[in-house]
C-alpha cells in the first residue's frame, strides 16, 4: 500500500543483503520512521514491544529473525535457539508458531554453510504468500460488501466498523480485514469506516486512521464505546475485524473490545465479518474460550498514553492515578456463534468446523 503516495511493506529485506527494515508501527502516526533489525534479538525485540505487530506481520517478523539468526550461526542449535526466542515474544498470534515451524522445516533438512541462504529464500517467499493471501481476502471480502450494498438499495455510504488495526500495517501488506474495504474504494463503492480507537494501545485511532487516511479512505475514529449505539440506530451496515488465532471450530480470538462488538451486532442484526489468512487457523483447538492463551500486556500501556503535545513533541503522560492498579488484557475471544461469516484467501464460509473443513480440507482431520 502507499506512504505519501509511495508503495510501501511494512517488512522488507535490505539491501545490504544482511539485514531487515520494518516501519516502526511504536512512532506512528505522528513520526513515519524506518527502522534496521540486524540480529534476531533486535527481531524479537521488535515483536515484543510492537515496533512490529498484527498477527500475519508478527510471523513474516519471526521469519526474517530466523534468517538473521542464520547469518550469526546456523547450527542446529543456534535453529533451535533463535526459534525459541522468537516463539516466546507474544503468546496469542498463532501466525508466529506457523511461520517458525515452516523456518525450521526449511532449514533443518539443509547442510548448515546453505541455511542463511534458505532463510532469506523461505522468509521472502512467507512474505510474499501473505501479499497474495491477502489480496485474495480483499476479493471475496469486497463481494460481500457489494451484495449488502446492492441488497440495501444502493445507499449513500456503506458504514462498515471495525477494532484494532487488521490493515496493511497489521501484515505484510493490503491487510485482512481492511483488504475488502480497500477494494471496495478502489471499485467505487461509497464506503465509510467507523475506526474503534481499541485503547490501550489505540491501533485504531492511531494506525488504522493513519492508513485509511493514507489511501484517502473516509473514515471517523470513535470511542471503543460507541459500536452499540451506532448499530442500534442503523449506522452500522457491516462490522470486519482480523484474527490472531481461530480454532479449527471457528471461535475467534482478536483486539480486546472485539467480543463486545460482536455481541451488539448480534443483537442488532449487523453482520459481523472475521477476516482470516489459513496461517491463523490453529487446527488443534476446539474452544476458543477455554484453550487460547491470552496475552497481558505491561500495566503502563494502561495508566499511560503518548500523543503529539502542541508544540510538535510526541510525549507519554499518566492517566491513572498512582496506586490504581491496572489490567491489560490484550485479546478476547468470540465464539463462533457470534461471527456471521469467515473470509479467507479460498472464499467465504460459515464460522464452524464444516465451514472451515470446506475450504481447507487437508486439515479437516
Ligand atoms: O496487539 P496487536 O496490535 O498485534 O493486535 C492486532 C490485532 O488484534 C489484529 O486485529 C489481528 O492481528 C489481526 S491482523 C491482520
Amino acid at each position: 500500500m502507499k506512504v505519501d503516495g509511495i508503495a510501501t511493506r511494512t517488512i522488507w529485506p535490505a539491501d545490504d543483503g544482511k539485514t531487515v527494515e520494518i516501519i516502526d508501527q511504536t512512532l506512528l502516526p505522528h513520526v513515519f520512521e524506518v527502522a534496521r533489525l540486524r540480529t534476531v534479538e533486535e527481531a524479537a525485540t521488535a515483536i515484543s514491544t510492537m515496533q512490529v505487530r498484527g498477527a500475519p506481520l508478527i510471523g513474516a517478523a519471526a521469519a526474517y529473525g530466523m534468517a538473521l539468526a542464520m547469518e550469526d550461526d546456523s547450527s542446529d542449535a543456534n535453529v533451535a535457539a533463535a526459534h525459541d526466542l522468537l516463539l516466546a515474544t507474544r503468546p496469542t498470534a498463532v501466525n508466529l508458531r506457523w511461520a517458525l515451524a515452516e523456518m525450521r522445516a526449511a532449514l533443518l533438512p539443509v547442510a548448515p554453510n546453505r541455511r542463511a541462504l534458505a532463510a532469506w529464500m523461505r522468509a521472502n517467499d512467507i512474505a510474499d504468500e501473505d501479499v497474495e493471501i491477502n489480496r485474495a481476502i480483499g476479493e471475496h471480502g469486497f463481494a460481500l460488501f457489494r451484495d449488502i450494498f446492492e441488497k440495501k438499495g444502493r445507499p449513500q455510504r456503506l458504514n462498515v466498523l471495525t477494532h484494532c488495526n487488521a490493515g496493511w500495517l497489521a501484515t505484510v501488506d493490503w491487510g485482512t480485514a481492511l483488504a475488502p474495504i480497500y477494494r471496495a474504494f478502489e471499485e467505487g463503492l461509497p464506503i465509510h469506516v467507523w475506526v474503534d480507537e481499541t485503547r490501550p494501545r489505540n491501533q485504531g485511532a492511531s494506525l488504522t486512521a493513519w492508513e485509511l487516511g493514507q489511501h484517502g479512505v473516509p473514515h471517523t475514529v470513535i470511542a471503543d464505546n460507541a459500536g452499540g449505539h451506532l448499530m442500534q440506530h442503523g449506522l452500522v451496515d457491516a462490522c470486519i475485524v482480523g484474527t490472531d488465532r481461530t480454532t479449527a471450530t471457528g471461535d475467534v480470538c482478536n483486539k480486546i473490545g472485539t467480543y463486545l462488538k460482536a455481541l451488539a451486532a448480534f443483537d442488532n442484526g449487523v453482520p459481523f465479518f472475521v477476516a482470516l489468512p489459513g496461517p491463523t487457523v490453529d487446527w488443534t483447538l476446539t474452544d476458543g474460550v477455554a484453550q487460547i492463551p491470552i496475552e497481558q500486556r505491561s500495566a503502563r500501556e494502561q495508566s499511560h498514553i503518548a500523543g503529539l503535545t502542541g508544540d510538535g513533541r510526541v510525549e507519554t503522560v499518566r492517566l491513572v492515578p498512582e496506586g490504581s492498579a491496572c489490567a491489560n488484557y490484550a485479546f478476547d475471544v468470540t465464539p463462533a456463534r457470534l461471527v456471521t461469516a469467515l473470509v479467507t484467501e479460498r472464499g467465504v464460509c460459515p464460522a464452524s468446523r464444516e465451514g472451515l473443513a470446506s475450504l481447507y480440507p487437508e486439515h479437516a482431520q
